[in-house]
């Protein structure tokens, strides 16, 4: 009943020129793909280039980040919420490892942001997950827990029908490790019961997304899992083909 969704995150990756091969390889196979939501999620830099590029298309785009507060202001180097509605952002991924560890930016942060997202219609992809030392020393439950309560405490459960979740384990992102299939759906179905205590109907309905080093060769095993609802994707999502196969195998 879950309809899956799968968004490429670029990262800081691409040229205009890169990004019109991959768009018109996208493009060129899209319609072979049924019954997923796909997005794309450029630099900021090359979200209007992307949108322009992909008029009429069922690809959807989204952002990688975008600041705390909602309006415009003396905040350089930022990008608003209000920014990326303006460009037709559909998503707006938060709270990737990558900022939370590189960039210091925190649960309450990301709590705010994904706030601050939902009041302007733009839907977050909030991303949770654990590092290896987190795992390893057996408080991985709790990690993520944490960064769930603080979006849970400061938007309530309800905020979650228009939530997407991304589970990213710290040690499977860019490494060509991946969780196995198991691994994965354990974690998911502890977010998906985590939730459930609050709202059993919300639970069942949030799209709970795996990232972390997903390939073709390894994505129809992890979207089989009964508790992953498709995947958000780095590396493999920077290649129209792999993207693709990607897609395909969640449908
Ligand atoms: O947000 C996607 C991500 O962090 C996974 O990256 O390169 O391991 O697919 P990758």
């Amino acid at each position: 009943m879950r309809k899956p969704f799968v968004a490429g995150n670029w990262k800081m990756h691409g040229s205009r020129e890169s990004i019109s091969n991959l768009l018109n390889g996208l493009s060129a196979q899209v319609d072979a793909v049924k019954g997923v939501d796909i997005a794309v999620c450029p630099p900021a830099l090359y979200i209007d280039f992307v949108q322009s590029q992909l008029q009429g298309s069922v690809i959807s785009v989204g952002a990688q980040n975008m600041a705390e507060e909602p309006v415009q202001g003396a905040f350089t180097g930022e990008v608003s919420v209000e920014m990326l509605k303006d460009m037709n952002c559909s998503y707006v991924i938060l709270g990737h490892s990558e900022r939370r560890s590189l960039y210091g930016e925190t649960d309450a942060q990301v709590a705010t942001k994904v706030q601050v997202a939902l009041d302007a219609g733009v839907t977050p992809i909030l991303c949770v997950g654990e590092t290896l030392a987190e795992r390893e020393s057996g408080v991985m439950e709790s990690v993520i827990a944490t960064q769930l309560d603080a979006v849970l405490e400061k938007s309530g459960i309800a905020a979650f029908e228009r939530i997407v979740i991304a589970y990213e384990p710290v040690w499977a992102i860019g490494t060509g490790v991946t969780a196995t299939p198991e691994q994965a759906q354990e974690v998911h179905a502890f977010i998906r019961g985590k939730l459930a205590q609050a709202d059993a109907a919300v639970a069942e309905k949030v799209i709970i997304q795996y990232g972390g080093s997903v390939k073709p060769d390894n994505a129809v095993e992890l979207f089989g899992q009964p508790d992953i609802d498709g995947g958000l994707i780095g590396g493999a999502s920077l290649n129209a083909d792999d993207f693709m196969a990607i897609c395909k195998a969640a449908s």
